[in-house]
């Protein structure tokens, strides 16, 4: 079959990677891709949100399946516009999104159906809102409802923090985003993802993972997308698993089901592993970036076959996926200033050298020059994935590849996967 996938980032460049593996695909198309993507698929000039130009370009082809990579185009309802035109497409419809789209939507969800999350009170103005933080006091964790690129949430550590949060919010800072504010108790705990394919009714387990969202060592300075990830996520042992698929993914599956707002596609649960169990953070409503890129490689079974039958509502008939059970990491190479600005196209060069260490090398931001250089033009630019029987061997073979790229004006982190490796040096 003909496939489009929607996106540009290393997570699209991962599943277009994963996409060309399986027997059911014959031509990929992407867009609009990368220069990574490029090497794989055709790659289309068309914006992710324009629905129109879309359905028009699957019509153009005779697309047969469309994959959406990131959360924007879901919320924009373009999987309700492709199916409105008769095209099969894998991901939520913009109702199911909500479950990403609004902080509020997810914690209504949540308390209704007894799903465990933090404590927390919903608000469309400021005065109400900081009465509320008053009475609560600090730390206290304050969110704008809607998309706001993960930066719509701070952490306060004292009240002032968070009345200054607040006003932010209703000031603007994140926009339409920032209509409504959710405040939330602050919760303990060491952070994971579990993601779960789901097809309205039935959800199968995608995978675990840890990524490291602050840009600098040990977990400091601003947030950013995502600095690096690691799977499987030793620290959600299967019984945090099946309490995690029980608590939260199949009663959230039921209530959408209820709703009638049947949720398909990826169900990326942000947990808190709090002392009483997993407490749901937030939810995403495709995969993680850059999570994709340590999940991908280890999935062995055929993707399209998962994501066919996700958007059919015939998971259950499905023999369950399979997985490598080696460790995958993954280290962004970002642009010097990113998450604030830095410079455009500059020279990257090494990419075969990393990946003959025995690396895969996902581009994010890349485009190739006149000349065929290849160049960076975003802040998240390469994701170095490397594979081991541990997180140290794997983290070990990733900064392997990392060194051979030649990038002057790239940088990473260079503790990715600390937390694991810790523990792994304290059980020998
Ligand atoms: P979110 O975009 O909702 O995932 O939040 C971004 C980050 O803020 C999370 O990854 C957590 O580190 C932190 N966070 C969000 N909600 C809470 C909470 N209730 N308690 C503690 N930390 C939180
Ligand atoms: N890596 C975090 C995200 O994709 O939302």
């Amino acid at each position: 079959m003909d496939i489009l996938l929607i996106g540009s980032g290393g997570r699209e460049h991962a599943l277009a990677w994963k996409l060309t593996q399986s027997l059911h695909c014959d031509e990929l198309y992407c867009a609009p891709g990368n220069a990574g993507i490029a090497d794989l698929a055709t790659c289309v000039p068309i914006d992710p949100m324009d629905n129109a130009a879309i359905v028009a370009f699957c019509r153009e082809k005779n697309i047969d399946f469309v994959v959406v990579g990131p959360e924007q185009p879901l919320v924009n309802g373009l999987v309700d516009a492709l199916e409105a035109a008769g095209f099969d497409a894998f991901g939520p419809t913009q109702a199911a999104a909500q479950l990403e789209g609004s902080k509020g939507f997810t914690k209504d969800l949540c308390a209704e159906y007894d799903i465990p999350t933090a404590a927390y009170q919903r608000f469309n103005n400021a005065p109400k809102a900081k009465m509320y933080v008053r009475q609560q006091g600090a730390p206290i964790v304050i969110k704008a409802d809607g998309l706001a690129a993960g930066k719509g949430v701070v952490v306060a550590e004292t009240v002032e923090e968070a009345c200054e949060a607040i006003d932010a919010c209703f000031e603007g800072s994140f926009g339409e985003a920032g209509a409504e504010v959710v405040v939330e108790e602050f919760l303990q705990g060491e952070e994971a993802s579990l993601f779960a394919i789901c097809d309205g009714q039935t959800a199968v387990l995608m995978g675990t993972a840890q990524d490291h969202k602050r840009v600098g060592d040990g977990d400091t300075g601003p947030n950013t997308g995502g600095m690096g990830a690691y799977s499987p996520a030793p620290v959600l042992t299967q019984e945090l698993i099946d309490e995690a698929m029980t608590d939260i993914i199949v009663p959230t599956l039921a209530g959408m089901h209820a709703k009638g707002h049947p949720f398909r596609g990826i169900l990326y649960a942000g947990l808190m592993l709090t002392a009483d169990g997993p407490s749901l953070i937030e939810y995403n409503t495709r995969f993680g970036d850059p999570e994709c890129q340590v999940l991908m490689p280890r999935l062995k079974s055929d993707l399209v076959e998962l994501m066919l039958a996700s958007s059919k509502g015939s998971l259950l008939e499905l023999p369950e996926a399979e997985w490598d059970g080696r460790t995958a990491l993954t280290v962004v190479m970002a642009s010097k200033g990113y998450p604030g600005s830095y410079e455009k196209n500059t020279v990257i060069e090494g990419i075969e050298d990393a990946e003959k260490t025995g690396t895969l090398v996902f581009h994010a931001g890349t485009s190739r020059g006149g000349d065929g250089a290849l160049l960076a033009t975003g802040g998240r630019v390469l994701n170095v994935t490397g594979f081991g029987d541990s997180v140290t061997q794997a983290q070990k073979a990733a900064y392997e590849g990392v060194a051979k790229v030649r990038w002057n004006n790239g940088f990473t982190r260079s503790d990715i996967g600390w937390r694991a490796i810790a523990r792994e040096k304290e059980s020998t």
